[in-house]
């Protein structure tokens, strides 16, 4: 059956049918249209990109590569004039250079992959219904160059200290920067994700304790795949050892102060981190909630000590910025309320009819203290996965983006998926992740108790083909609803309707972004808005009445293809490279996005 449209505010559209086009297909009625891709000018005396005459000096002033999370930071209240603040999460140089040689890179490419990490600033007014960037005093580019302040608890630790920074006290750059959030006193938190892949000679490290710490984190083998390592020592793990403890962290950025140095909070913990999302307490204590994206890995949040100060001041801000250095770091462990012989790994329902439990929220540590028995509170900021392996936390799908609803003030989590589940030597299904062989992900609802230590959860979706009796739509009609597979990006429309951008479509369609009801009888309806062209990856949904935009990662990025052998000529067709870029999608009529 063809999914309906539907009529809840928000998600009143008709659905895109799955499909393998190389392009954005919207919902019909929508207009599309580039906002910016990789390359394009962001500060002054950018020059125009050259796909074969590429620069670090230009790539500096240039939109980064793959862009993964966006926001846009409203400066006035019409929401005409914005700041679009984008991750540059990763490099992929066979699809940058033409005639890369993985094996010998030259210095020229791999300082421009630094210059294409970390994030964009860019000032963008509504135009013709899109977006359009323009030069201003707020457009930045932060890069792997550019030096961050390490903050809280751990900052000054012995474990980050190097030749460069005896102090331990200021990094370098940020890197593979994946989902983020706004903050409610408007910076931006960005979640360092897969920051090991970076770091060669892993191999000749084998005292036991730092062996174990490398491997935790999945640093290993010689060779890194870049070959960084040749042009800075930073990146040699045998040489500069801490260099791989100074990224991990939730960074936080002051778009509106374009001198501001960005930070790094150690506070929150050090593991791969999909993003950090706050929500503010009753009290005014202010929430951070964070995934570490690996197969059974956790969900943590922080709960600060100080309370937020309202307003949009610079004063505000500053204050606001150091609730995120004072506080406690929690790991959590999920309950299910049914037997456990009724959680069969088929996906089944239990016998009330819902996977779904009670949680309780574990303390990590707390300022300089620790509660884990054999490590110190350094450790435990620092080697977090190994603090929180040691107090019983729940071993998840994969958590990728977690955010608060503004609208019902539930958390959503996209676990994206884990096919290791049940398979031996690893974990077996419970309530909370109740499918072995896990190819298509789960979306999981938290009501947390905000600033205290208990929750309850239960799961909204359980993804995959309608027709595959192991999903779960909310109890909505599976009749009616569109397939989704791997969640990994959710955000918000001011009606609390729940978005949900894919990454690695299992079910052969392109990735795509999708709009689901969370409350009332359409509940679980979930609906396709738009998919993505070949090879690319649907991320950092922003969701406004009249714009909705999306970031196209990296899109031709499937085996095979290279910058000699593109897969994909999106955005600008004919025999172009495909390059990265944010796209805005608005109604033809001008019309509110989702609304008859
Ligand atoms: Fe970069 Fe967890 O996705
Ligand atoms: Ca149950
Ligand atoms: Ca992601
Ligand atoms: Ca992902």
């Amino acid at each position: 059956a063809r999914p309906s449209r539907g009529n809840v505010p928000g998600t009143d559209f008709s659905p895109v049918a799955p499909n393998t086009a190389d392009l954005v297909v919207t919902a019909e009625g929508y207009e599309q249209g580039i906002v910016i891709r990789w390359g394009d000018p962001v500060v002054p005396g950018a020059p125009a990109f050259d796909f074969n005459k590429q620069t670090a000096a230009a790539q500096e002033k240039q939109f980064g590569y793959n862009n993964d999370f966006a926001e846009l930071v409203p400066l006035d209240p019409n929401g005409n004039e914005n700041l679009l603040v984008v991750n540059h999460e990763y490099t992929t140089e066979t699809h940058m250079f033409p005639g890369y040689d993985e094996n010998n890179p030259t210095e020229e490419q791999v300082r421009i992959a630094w210059a294409a990490h970390g994030l964009s600033v860019v000032f963008v007014k509504r135009a013709g219904g899109g977006l359009k960037p323009q030069p201003s005093k707020y457009n930045r580019r932060i890069t792997l160059n550019t030096p961050f302040e390490l903050r809280g608890p751990a900052a000054g630790s012995d474990y980050l200290k190097t030749s460069a920074d005896p102090a331990g006290r200021t990094v370098l750059g940020t890197q593979n920067n994946c989902s983020g959030s706004l903050t409610p006193w408007g910076t931006i938190l960005s979640g360092e994700e897969n920051f090991n892949q970076y770091f060669g000679n892993a191999d000749s490290i084998t005292e036991p304790t730092a062996k174990q710490r490398l491997d935790r984190y999945g640093i290993k083998g010689a060779t890194s795949t870049r070959k960084w390592e040749r042009f800075d020592k930073r990146w040699d793990v045998a040489q500069e050892p801490n260099e791989v403890n100074r990224f991990g962290w939730i960074v936080e950025i002051d778009p509106h102060d374009p001198q501001s140095t960005p930070v790094k909070h150690t506070a929150l913990g050090r593991f791969k981190h999909e993003t950090a999302s706050i929500q503010v307490a009753d009290d005014g204590r202010v929430v951070a909630y964070s995934g570490d994206d690996e197969r059974f890995d956790y969900i943590y949040k922080f709960v600060s000590n100080g309370k937020m100060k309202r307003g949009a001041s610079a004063l505000a801000r500053r204050h606001n910025m150091a609730l995120l250095d004072d506080g406690t770091l929690y790991v959590a462990k999920f309950t299910g309320n049914s037997p456990a012989g009724e959680i069969d790994g088929t996906g089944k329902l239990p016998a009330d009819g819902k996977f779904d439990g009670t949680g309780e929220w574990i303390p990590l540590a707390s300022g300089k203290k620790s509660f884990v028995p054999g490590f110190t509170a350094d450790e435990v900021y620092i080697f977090t996965r190994l603090a929180a392996d040691k107090v019983g936390a729940t071993k998840m799908d994969r958590p990728e983006d977690i955010q608060p609803n503004p609208v019902n003030g539930l958390i959503y989590c996209a676990l994206t998926n884990n096919t290791n589940r049940g398979s031996a030597g690893h974990a077996g299904a419970v309530e909370a992740n109740p499918r072995v062989g896990n190819k298509h992900g789960h979306v999981l609802e938290m009501d947390d108790d905000t600033a205290g230590t208990k929750f309850r959860w239960n799961l909204l979706l359980v993804c995959g083909d309608p027709n595959d009796p192991s999903t779960y739509f909310g109890g909505f009609d599976k009749s009616k609803v569109s397939p989704i597979s791997c969640p990994d990006n959710v955000a918000f429309d001011r009606h609390g309707n729940l978005w949900i951008s894919t990454d690695g479509n299992a079910l052969k369609s392109n990735d795509g972004l999708f709009a689901v009801p969370v409350d009332g009888p359409e509940r679980g309806r979930v609906k396709q808005f738009l998919t993505v062209p070949n090879g690319a990856e649907t991320c950092g949904p922003v969701i406004r009445d009249r714009v909705v935009t999306v970031c196209v990662q990296h899109p031709g990025e499937i085996d095979g293809a290279s910058a000699d052998n593109p897969a994909s000529h999106w955005p600008d067709g004919g025999n172009s490279q495909p390059r990265p870029s944010v796209v805005a999608i608005w109604r033809k009529d001008g019309g509110e996005i989702g609304r008859r």
